[in-house]
Order: structure tokens, then sequence, then C-alpha cells
């Protein structure tokens, strides 16, 4: 039998469910990252292959892990390693776990770093410290604001953090779920508000020198020239599963509290949705068509080509001057709200499977594995602070917030299909199912799935010998012979060296924790 040592915690309600998992899927990354990779992978090219990529990966996966994660819950673990260890009893499958756990810390270092901007900037919004400025000084405040982080930026990141703690340690339905009851209607207000402001921009009025729609049926207008591309497969496959928040370990978590005969079909269909609804419609709506009505396509593209921060924070409160004080204010706050609502519901929900595995395995208390929580992400994040400019944030986010998802997804879906077993796992998706899925995902989910996983993994494993033998920066380090940069780019590469170290050794230090775990459920005779 199984101990339920933790108090039971369960979701309030169905709404707050779907709610809370919409708000876990729907972060930053649809609002900042979907549009830049967009812009990146051509436009309309993107389209195609980011449509098959949610179709045949997203929601395939999205039935899994919502599936996995109840499975988990009814032996009373909240955390993949454990959620996986109740699938197949080899030693092998709890150390795969570690990886739902590893993600969301390191992804939870650079996000709520993220995220505390958007803090910052609604208050300058406000403040109308932007009006009167030149787009130079605009975008030069962020890059003193990330480049030379002051006061101000850690007060900022200090509050955000405690905020996520503070509100983690009320727990589930007291905490999590009342702020995406509260930040996801927000949230969608202030998108349709946007929207509509960015689809009337006219050319010739305010400045603008293209429609508002220019930018959007750039992005809409299909076009099928890149669509053999490794690297837009790549780029559209990694963005499917950050949007979704697959492959990481927080969907399990947050399943692992639905009770055991409740649907878990319909409710991730409705978080998946409209986390695709956000994305998809205001997502592509607000900065695409207002900077392309601005500065035209071509320039866009070129703002995007070294990473895609700039358009949200650099440009668009400058461009919301255009359209008067009254107007500059209310958008100002409504886009940095907004990003910071889709920013919160979304590390809350990083914040879980790590509090759960503390709390299901070391007996701790709410508060104390939330304070925890909030502690390890500061000592992580604090390198993303001092080091922004070197590369570190971007490192993290492509070993935590990309590599990393990729893998664990790919080999969850072999443990679910092919070791649980398809049988059992379609069961299990069915059990309690408010509708009928189509039987075509049972093959789905056991060949295409893996197949495609696999694809993709393997075609980017050039780019992946590039990016740990650091070719890129070695190659511009190659062509410089400026002294200031010679230096910039060698500093670089051991501040980027030791992030990779320091993220290895957070996952060998989890995969610590998870063995002494096992070791303590086996003195205790716990092992169900
Ligand atoms: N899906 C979120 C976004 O689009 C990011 C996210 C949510 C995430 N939960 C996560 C990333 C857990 C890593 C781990 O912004
Ligand atoms: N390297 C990422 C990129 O340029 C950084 C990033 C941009 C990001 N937007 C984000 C990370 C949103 C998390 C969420 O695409």
């Amino acid at each position: 039998m199984t101990d339920i040592t933790a108090k039971a915690e369960s979701w309030g309600s169905r709404v707050g469910l779907i709610l809370a998992m919409a708000g876990n899927a729907v972060g930053l990354g649809n609002f900042l990252r979907f549009p830049v990779q967009a812009i990146q992978n051509g436009g309309g090219a993107f389209i195609i292959p980011y449509l098959v990529c949610f179709l045949l990966m997203g929601i395939p996966l999205l039935f899994v892990e919502w599936s996995m994660g109840r499975f988990g819950g009814k032996f009373g673990h909240h955390s993949t390693p454990f959620i996986l260890d109740s699938m197949d009893k080899r030693a092998f499958w709890k150390y795969v776990g570690v990886f739902g756990i590893f993600t969301n810390l390191a992804v939870a270092a650079y996000y709520c770093y993220l995220e505390s901007w958007t803090l910052s900037y609604v208050y300058h919004s406000i403040m109308r410290d932007f009006a009167g400025q030149s787009p130079e000084q605009i975008a030069g405040f962020f890059g003193n604001y990330t480049g030379t982080p002051g006061a101000e930026t850690y007060v900022f990141w200090i509050i955000c953090l405690v905020l996520n703690t503070w509100i983690l340690s009320r727990g589930l339905s007291g905490g999590v779920e009342k702020v995406a009851k509260i930040g996801m209607p927000l949230l969608i207000i202030f998108g349709i508000f946007l929207a509509v402001m960015a689809y009337t921009v006219k050319a010739g009025t305010n400045g603008a020198i293209n429609d508002g729609t220019v930018g959007l049926n750039f992005l809409w207008t299909p076009d099928f020239s890149t669509i053999w591309s490794a690297k837009v497969w790549m780029a559209a496959a990694g963005q499917i599963f950050f949007t979704l928040s697959v492959g990481m370990g927080s969907i399990q978590c947050y399943a692992s509290y639905v009770k055991p005969k409740e649907d878990i079909a319909l409710n991730a269909m409705s978080a998946g949705w409209m986390n695709e609804f956000v994305e998809v419609v205001l997502g592509s709506a607000i900065i695409i068509p207002i900077s392309v009505g601005y500065l035209g396509i071509d320039k866009v593209v070129e703002m995007t080509k070294n990473g895609g921060l700039g358009l949200g924070f650099q440009t668009l409160p400058y461009l919301f001057e255009q359209w008067g004080s009254t107007l500059a204010v209310i958008c100002g706050a409504f886009w940095f709200g907004l990003l910071f609502f889709a920013g919160i519901t979304s590390s809350l929900a990083m914040g879980t499977p790590c509090m759960g595995f503390l709390q299901d395995e070391f007996g701790w208390k709410r508060e104390n594995a939330a304070w925890a929580f909030g502690g390890a992400v500061f000592i992580l994040g604090l390198p993303t602070v001092l080091f922004f400019n070197y590369g570190v944030f971007d490192e993290y986010d492509y070993w935590a917030g990309t590599f990393s998802l990729v893998v664990f997804a790919m080999i969850e879906i072999i443990l679910f299909a092919w070791v649980f077993g398809m049988e059992k796992g379609w069961k299990e998706i069915t059990t309690g199912a408010d509708i009928q899925i189509p039987i075509a995902f049972k093959f789905i989910i056991q060949y295409v799935t893996p197949v495609l996983l696999a694809g993709v993994f393997i075609s980017n494993i050039p780019f992946l010998i590039d990016k740990i033998t650091n070719a890129d920066i070695y190659t511009e380090l190659a062509k410089t012979t400026d002294v200031a940069k010679k230096e910039f780019l060698e500093k670089k590469i051991i501040y980027v060296n030791m992030a990779r170290l320091l993220l290895l050794a957070v996952f060998a230090g989890v995969s610590y924790l998870v063995y002494v775990a096992y070791e303590k459920r086996k003195r205790e005779g716990r092992i169900s």
C-alpha cells in the first residue's frame, strides 16, 4: 500500500483546474517566443510545420502526460521520478524522471528573471517614463537594465521571486488556482484589446508605414519553400513543446492532483486548445503587426536575427508612445501586465513538481517546500542576472528549455506506449473521458509521435555538436581583430561552459536526492 503523508491536496473545481493548466501552458512563450520563432523561420513557412507538430506531437503528448500524472497520483506521487516508477519498476525510469524536476528548476531560474522585467515595465509605463524618449533611449534602457543590473533590476527580481514563493506556499486551490482564475481572463481581455489596436494600425497615421494587416499577412500566407528544412521543423517542434509545457514534468504534476475517475481527455483538450488560441490568435496579432506596421518586414526580420527579446521590450514601448499619452499608458500597462500574468501562471507550475517531490519523499511542509524552491531559483538564477550579456540566459534556455524537453518526451512516450503498454495506456487515457477520442490517436501515440520525436532529435545532432563545442563563438573569435571583442568572446566561452557545468551539477544533485528518496522508501517499507 502507499502512504499518503502529505496533506491530500486537490483542485478546487474543474474550471479552476482547466484555467490553472491553461495558465501553465500560456506563458511568455506565447507572446514573446512564438512571434520571434515565426519571423526567424520565414513567417508563413513556419506555420505549417508548427500546426503539424501540434497535431502529431503536442496533442498526443498532452494525453500521455495527463494520464501519466493522474495514474501516479493514485499512488500518492506528484513528481515524475516516482510517477514514472509507478509505471515500471526498473530503476532506470526513476532517473529519467529527474528531468521532470531539473527542467522546472532550471527554466524557472531564467524565466522568473524575465518575468520580473515585465513588472518593472508595467511600473515605468504607468509612470510615463518612456514618454518623449527616442527609440535609442528606450532600447538603451533595456540594455542597461539587463547588461549592468542595478538596484532596480534586483528589486523587481526579488519581488517576483517572493511573490511566486508566497503564492506557492498557499497551495493549489488556495494559491495557484486563484491566481489563474484572475490572471487568465485579464490576460485574454488585455490581449484582445491590444490585438484590435494592432489591427487598426494604418499606414500614414501616427507615423506608421504599413497597415497592421501587412504583418498578419506575412505570418499567415503559407510559404512552401522551406517546408523541408530541418531547422524550421526543429524550431516548430521546440516551440510546440515549450508553449504546451510538454516534456517538462509540470503537466504530470498538476494532473497528479486530479481524482482517479475524473475526466482528463476533455480537460487536456480544453487547456491545450486554449493555449493554441492564445498563441496563434493573440500571440501573433500584437508584436508582429505593430512592429511591422512601424518598421517594415525587413527591419523586423533583421531585429530578430539575434534573439527575440528586443521587440517586446525595446521596441513596443516606443511604438505605444506614437498613439498619444493616454493610449501609451493603457497599452504599456496592458502589454506588460499581460506578460506578467502569462509568466506567473507558468512559473507557479514550475514550482509544483519540486515541491511535490520534497513533500512526498521527505515529508516537508508545503510552506518550507515553497521557500526551498524560491531559494533554489534565486541561486540558480543569479548567473543569468549577472552574466546576461555573456549568453548565460540563452544557454539555460537551450539546455533546460529546449533540449531537455525533447529528450524527456522521447523517453517518456516509449515508457508509456511500449513498456507500460499501449493497451493499458489507452485505457488510462479514456477512463472517465467526457469526449470520445478518435481511435487514430492510439496509433499516433504508439508509432507516429515517437518516430517524429526521434527524427527531430537525430536531425538536430549536428547542431548539438556545434553547440557543445562552442563552434559559433570560435568562428566569431577567429574573425575578430578587435581586442575588446576578443576578450569578450573568450570570457563568453568561459561563462557558457560554467553555466553548463552548473546545470549538470543540478541534474546530478536531483538524481542524488531521488536515490536518497528511494533508499528511504526501501528502509521504511514504502515500496509499492
Ligand atoms: N509553457 C510556458 C510558456 O509558454 C513555459 C512553461 C510552463 C514551462 N511550465 C513550464 C517551461 C515548465 C519549463 C518547465 O511560456
Ligand atoms: N533564446 C530565446 C529566444 O531568443 C530567448 C527567449 C526569447 C525566451 N523569448 C523567450 C525564453 C520567451 C523564454 C520565453 O528565442
